[in-house]
């Protein structure tokens, strides 16, 4: 395991000029059109994420992840770019990224840029282009059309489905206006996938990486890191001839994890290495954790997400199997391990942990997909265990080797908003599902800020998404300076988290079945109490709790860092 010097003992500059920065760094994700609107639009903005810096510095985060802030005409939140080597003016613009940029590295503070390069926007020139070409051109070749089945073609070439529901084919339309061939969207039609196969692509790409990277990004998180090089021999193999993402362990599914994506990111591996230090990427890869490890390679992307914490119950055995696999994992790859409880795909976990164990569920795709939780019930939902259990899995993570992936608003302990009238929903998830599937709205609700005020403080208008009353007590400026508020919480743990990371071991103790404790070097040790009784603390000064002691006992739901 390779060691790093602690992170509160460089100043600043050398914090962002060591290349092992990212090993354990605390990332924070930002959602851009959901945390802070500057111009009274009621959409975030990227002069909105300037302006709240010294607040990202107080929080003693390492890194932001800017989920994309490209223009795009949000049919899937920003996941549909129209141009890579842009900003939205509905966000802003290139100088106003770079203004932010400077903020952000003047506070110490690294920047990692979301990409998205399974697929485009149907508003893309290229696209646009495509849709003018005629059949069999370099501009269709971009992209995957394909002639559909039937005397008529009207048929859809295979009976893939989407990953949002529906077919994952869409007939375009000729100039003349006739219906004309059909093209792959693996999301929503209005995001065409790209042909990987086509160098043009594979070109435009590394310029985009180089252009961000000569910007001043540290870093890029990889969308749909696992789908861009495709199998599309005919005929086609039908939908039930395929196995589920995730779980193929040969490389043989036509478009999930196939052997040949790792060219690609060997290239941009080549490239993230010209720079000093090297940018650094990480994988959002639903691969079998047996494959985790080649995306998260030295030679590859460096660092790959699992998803392995965020799907399991808050239970002590589910924990302590996950992060044992994954620190195991992470050592062969070379990498280091990635934690994430909430993200802006998935139901918050403040609200997750408050649902039955396993329920709430009920919208869960088949393949184990966690953005299609649905929320639970409003009637089946304990929030008061719920953000317990959150602030003690959040502490528990924290003390974690591996970096730490935040998402806006969790500090705030902010539950899901499950409530969000059917006429203000956004997410394509939902209306692809008949509204069976909620969709991911409700982890998108623009920040609170302030305790009153119009959208509480995110702006000086209205905000895009409702937010709901309660939200004026989750504010920042409600939980600042109170000891007891998961504000404060996370404050004080991340202080205490780059005092205390040095080396990546963790060693476990033994413990009752329903606790977990392990030890850090030098000392520093994590305890959580998943049972249901309070238990004794093992012997050590106590540094942080994520909640009261119990007449000095270690009650349920509970983390402490002891030294
Ligand atoms: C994963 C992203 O996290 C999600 O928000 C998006 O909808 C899909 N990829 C498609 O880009």
């Amino acid at each position: 395991m390779s060691s790093t010097a602690t992170a509160a003992n460089m100043s600043p500059a050398d914090r962002m000029a060591d290349p092992n920065w990212w090993r354990q760094a605390a990332v924070y994700q930002i959602y851009p059109r959901s945390f802070s609107d500057s111009n009274a639009d009621g959409l975030g903005d990227i002069r909105g994420i300037t302006a709240k810096v010294p607040y990202l510095a107080s929080l003693g985060i390492d890194a932001v992840w800017l989920s994309p802030f490209y223009p795009s005409a949000l049919a899937d939140g920003g996941y549909d770019v129209d141009d890579y080597r842009n900003v939205d003016p509905k966000l802003g613009s290139l100088a106003d990224f770079d203004a932010m940029v400077a903020e952000l590295h003047g506070a110490g503070i690294k920047l990692i840029a979301d990409i998205v390069p399974n697929h485009s926007s149907n508003r893309h020139e290229w696209f646009r282009e495509a849709l003018a070409a005629p059949e069999g051109s370099s501009a269709r070749d971009r992209y995957i059309f394909r002639d559909g089945q039937g005397p008529d073609g009207s048929l859809p070439p295979s009976d893939w489905e989407s990953v949002f529901g529906g077919s994952a084919w869409q007939r375009s339309v000729d100039q003349d206006g006739t219906p004309g061939q059909w093209y792959l969207h693996l999301f929503a039609p209005e995001q065409p996938d790209l042909n990987w196969d086509n160098q043009e692509v594979r070109d435009d790409f590394l310029k985009t990486l180089r252009f961000w990277s000569d910007r001043g990004v540290d870093g890029f998180r990889v969308d749909v890191a696992h789908a861009l090089t495709k199998d599309m021999t005919h005929p086609l193999p039908s939908k039930d001839e395929l196995g589920s993402e995730g779980e193929l362990q040969d490389g043989s599914h036509p478009f999930w994890d196939r052997d040949e994506v790792h060219e690609i990111y060997a290239q941009w591996r080549a490239l993230f290495n010209e720079y000093t230090p090297p940018r650094t990427a990480v994988a959002e890869a639903w691969v079998h954790s047996s494959r985790r490890a080649r995306y998260a390679s030295p030679e590859g992307l460096g660092q790959a997400f699992n998803f392995d914490l965020l799907l399991a119950d808050f239970d002590a055995e589910q924990f302590r199997a996950v992060i044992t696999r994954n620190l195991a994992e992470a050592a062969d790859s070379g990498a280091s391990s990635t934690w994430v409880f909430s993200n802006h795909d998935v139901v918050r976990h403040a609200t997750r942990y408050g649902l039955p164990k396993g329920g709430g569920r009920e919208g869960r795709g088949q393949d184990g997909k966690a953005w299609l939780l649905n929320g639970g019930s409003a009637a089946e939902l304990d929030l008061v265990t719920g953000t317990r259990r959150a602030r003690a899995a959040s502490l528990l993570m924290l003390a974690l080797p591996g970096s730490a992936y935040l998402y806006q608003g969790e500090e705030l302990g902010l539950p899901e908003v499950a409530d969000i009238p059917d006429a203000a929903r956004q997410d394509p998830t939902f209306f692809r599902n008949q509204g069976v599937d909620k969709g991911r709205d409700g982890c998108r609700v623009p920040l609170p800020w302030t305790a009153e005020g119009e959208s509480f403080g995110f702006g000086d208008a209205g905000a895009h998404l409702p937010q709901p009353r309660e939200f004026g007590a989750y504010s920042v400026e409600s939980q600042e300076g109170d000891p007891s508020s998961t504000l404060e919480l996370y404050r004080a743990a991340l202080k205490l988290r780059r005092q205390l990371q040095t080396s990546e071991e963790l060693t476990w103790i033994s413990s009752a079945d329903s606790v977990l404790h392990f030890t850090r070097p030098a000392g520093w040790q994590s305890v959580t109490n998943f049972g249901t009784e309070p238990i004794p603390l093992p012997a050590g000064t106590m540094l942080i709790s994520s909640g009261p002691l119990d007449a000095g006992l270690l009650p349920a739901d509970t983390t402490v860092w002891l030294s």
